[in-house]
């Protein structure tokens, strides 16, 4: 794997403050950062950075009885809870070569999409995996509800209870009481693991093994990626070097959104999760950056024009692989026309990395800078060393910003006043508040009245 990052330095850019020097400036800073993450490992404050080192047979066990008995499987989850099994899934997931179940995933609560995929599957052969650190978030309570709903109506109560495993906190929570009284089957997620440092855990790893997926390879790749993650050196170290050009670029140039532009539809998904990570983790107290999924070549055709002629407010990560597992020759059909000659005899996979090329070009000539991650492939050990470096950088990125990485108050927020307005016990003055706040919006309304 190698991070490009000459686009980014100012002397290619032939403007900016951020040099190579700025960057080495920084390691004061990035030391006290990994000296303050370092503590809160040993001390077991925080444990995603031992996942790798985990034993997975239980999840992989576990997931080899799953995959025995059902032919589909159902991610129930949201957020943290389910966006690094779906990075996984559309990453990894080879729909030719095993027998693994289906795969479908019930983040939102759209009754539309939720029907749909209840209707659209055998239910006496589906396993419903309910993820939820906490085992209260409204939406996956709801869609568990409704899915053992219509599994109770399909097979029976007894055999419903059969069909589903949760993954959740080993002691806290309602999903853990249920699992206890009632059977449930059940993994855990590490106490001091946070939903969106959770991928290399049961979280994201039983998915992974239920449809195939070298868990085994991930740990590895994500082991190798965090020793090179121990390297106290801006110029050797990926977290160190991601987590201060973006540090840098923000506080020095006001660089407030991050762009992660992918060149290969296996990692798109990989640009949510990253957003998610860095939304969520660095976005408290007036600070953080946007983050901006961005597809190529697809976005070229929508985004680029803003982020080379818009506001200067944008670095970009182009996430691109070396090797496609497939690659189609184009052919020369019409050698006689110039927008079709040039084509014939090169293949996709090298007319996308061009595209990159020619677009972060086309932006460091217009002073936007860029770092390029170059994966050789996509493999499991690739995916998990990519996991591993992020989730190092934003939680060097918070200790920079001077803000707490692991927590999420304004989400649980939004949480509180959603359990106000449905209802939940103990949550009534949220309600209220909500409610009052809601109502607000009636003071100024525009109707559209469209006739028949
Ligand atoms: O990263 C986080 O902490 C959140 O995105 C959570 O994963 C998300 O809110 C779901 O929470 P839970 O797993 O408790 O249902």
């Amino acid at each position: 794997m190698e991070i490009d990052y000459g686009l980014a330095l100012a002397d290619a850019l032939g403007q900016g403050k951020v040099t190579q020097k700025a960057l080495e400036e920084l390691s004061p800073k990035l030391i006290e950062a990994q000296d303050w993450l370092n503590a809160k490992r040993e001390s077991k404050e925080l444990g995603f950075m031992d996942l790798p080192f985990q034993d997975p047979s239980p999840i992989l066990q576990m997931a080899q009885e799953i995959r025995r008995e059902f032919n589909h499987f159902v991610l129930i989850g949201i957020g943290g809870s389910s966006l690094g099994a779906q990075v996984l899934f559309n990453a990894l997931r080879d729909p030719s070569s095993d027998k693994a179940p289906s795969f479908h995933v019930l983040d939102n609560v759209d009754p539309v999409k939720t029907a749909k995929i209840l209707e659209g599957i055998e239910l006496e052969s589906t396993c419903f995996c309910v993820v939820s650190k906490s085992g209260s978030t409204a939406e996956s309570m709801a869609n568990f509800l409704v899915a053992l709903g219509a599994l109770e109506r399909a097979v029976g109560r007894d055999r419903a209870r059969r069909q589903v495993v949760f993954i959740t906190d080993p002691e806290k929570g309602d999903l853990r009481a249920l699992a206890k009284e009632e059977g449930y089957r059940a993994l855990e997620v590490p106490p001091n693991v946070g939903g969106r440092f959770s991928v290399l855990s049961s979280v994201g790893l039983f998915p992974a093994a239920v449809l195939g997926i070298d868990v085994k390879g991930l740990l590895k790749g994500a082991s190798q990626a965090l020793k090179s993650c121990e390297r106290r050196e801006v110029t050797s170290n990926p977290a160190w070097l991601i987590a201060a050009l973006h540090y840098l670029y923000h506080t020095l140039e006001a660089k407030s959104i991050s762009v992660m532009m992918t060149y290969h539809e296996k990692l798109a998904i990989f640009a949510d999760w990253y957003r998610q990570l860095w939304a969520e983790s660095l976005g408290k107290e007036g600070k953080g950056q946007t983050p901006v999924k961005a597809v190529g070549t697809v976005d070229q055709h929508s985004q680029i024009q803003l982020y080379s002629d818009g506001p200067k407010d944008k670095i970009i990560t182009f996430l691109r692989v070396k090797n496609f597992s497939r690659d189609e020759r184009i052919p020369s059909l019409y050698p006689q026309k110039p927008a079709l000659a040039y084509l014939g005899g090169h293949t996709l996979g090298e007319l996308i990395n061009a595209e990159l090329a020619g677009t972060a070009s086309a932006l460091a000539k217009k002073g936007v800078p860029s770092i390029t991650i170059t994966l050789p492939s996509v493999n499991e050990r690739y995916l998990g060393a990519l996991f591993m470096v992020y989730e190092v950088a934003t939680a060097l990125m918070g200790r920079l910003y001077g803000i707490n990485p692991f927590d999420q108050p304004g989400v649980e927020e939004g949480k509180r006043l959603t359990y106000g307005l449905m209802g939940r016990e103990g949550f009534q003055e949220k309600g209220k508040e909500a409610h009052e706040i809601w109502t607000k919006r009636k003071r100024g309304t525009l109707t559209v009245g469209l006739e028949d």
